[in-house]
């Protein structure tokens, strides 16, 4: 199984690729700077240049590629919009994706995306565009997992656990980015979490995530 995590160069795409490559799973992170493919191959992990905005720079990168991780995302005064990175650049990796041929494509996403309302929009319509694009990859045909976590931290991982809920049952709430890269990982992992959208925050009681994958429901596009 080959494996493409783009956005690799960010906090959660780092972290997905390093969990990836400490497992044994093959990988490869698509970056954007010289550095970033520096700071991979440092780490005996394959690294590509590629930028969502350019399709045509998407082919090579996805060629022979199993599962895609996209943990993208518009940052302010780096250029780019959330309309632009997070609606267009990922509407162009999941027609890229789909053309290659990927069976599986796993979506960092957030919590509240369907609050129209939430303060997070001002910010260029955030939550808006990524669940514009959630809606694409759903009705793309390709299998999906959409993993929307809550307000990101680089704390130590939750103790004692990750709580996962299905669609727009979560609104609140903090989680460690080595645990969203967790969740993601084991979403390719496991059967259960195909075409679901999962979210997740810190957990008070420790539940152990696989079976939390099951009880979670099928959302429909
Ligand atoms: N911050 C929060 O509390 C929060 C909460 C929920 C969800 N989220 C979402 O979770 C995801 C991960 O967040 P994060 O803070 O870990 O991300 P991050 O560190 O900001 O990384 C974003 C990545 O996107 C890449 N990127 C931007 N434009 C690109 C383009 N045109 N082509 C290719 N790559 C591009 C960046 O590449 P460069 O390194 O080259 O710039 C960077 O590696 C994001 O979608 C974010 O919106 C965030």
């Amino acid at each position: 199984m080959q494996t493409l995590v783009v956005g690799a160069g960010g906090e959660t795409g780092r972290r997905i690729i390093e969990q990836l490559h400490a497992r044994g799973i093959p990988t490869c992170g698509m970056v954007r700077s010289a550095e970033a493919i520096a700071d991979l191959k440092a780490q005996s992990i394959r690294a590509v240049t590629g930028d969502v905005l350019k399709p045509d720079s998407l082919t090579g990168p996805l060629t022979g590629v199993d599962v895609v991780f996209c943990a993208t995302g518009a940052r302010p005064f780096k250029g780019g919009s959330p309309q632009e990175i997070d609606y267009q650049g990922t509407l162009n990796l999941v027609d890229q994706a789909k053309a290659a041929g990927v069976e599986h494509f796993i979506l960092v996403s957030s919590i509240c995306v369907s609050r129209l309302f939430h303060p997070l929009n001002l910010f260029g319509g955030v939550l808006y565009w990524k669940r514009e694009a959630e809606k694409y990859l759903q009705k793309s045909g390709l299998m999906y997992t959409i993993v929307r976590p809550g307000g990101l931290t680089n704390d130590p991982p939750a103790e004692p656990g990750i709580l996962i809920r299905g669609a727009d049952t979560l609104f609140d709430g903090r989680i460690d980015r080595a645990d969203v890269a967790r969740v993601c990982v084991e979403a390719m992992l496991d059967p259960t979490a195909r075409n679901k959208i999962l979210e997740i925050i810190n957990n008070p009681s420790n539940a152990p995530i696989l079976d939390q994958f099951v009880q979670v429901p099928v959302v429909a596009g």
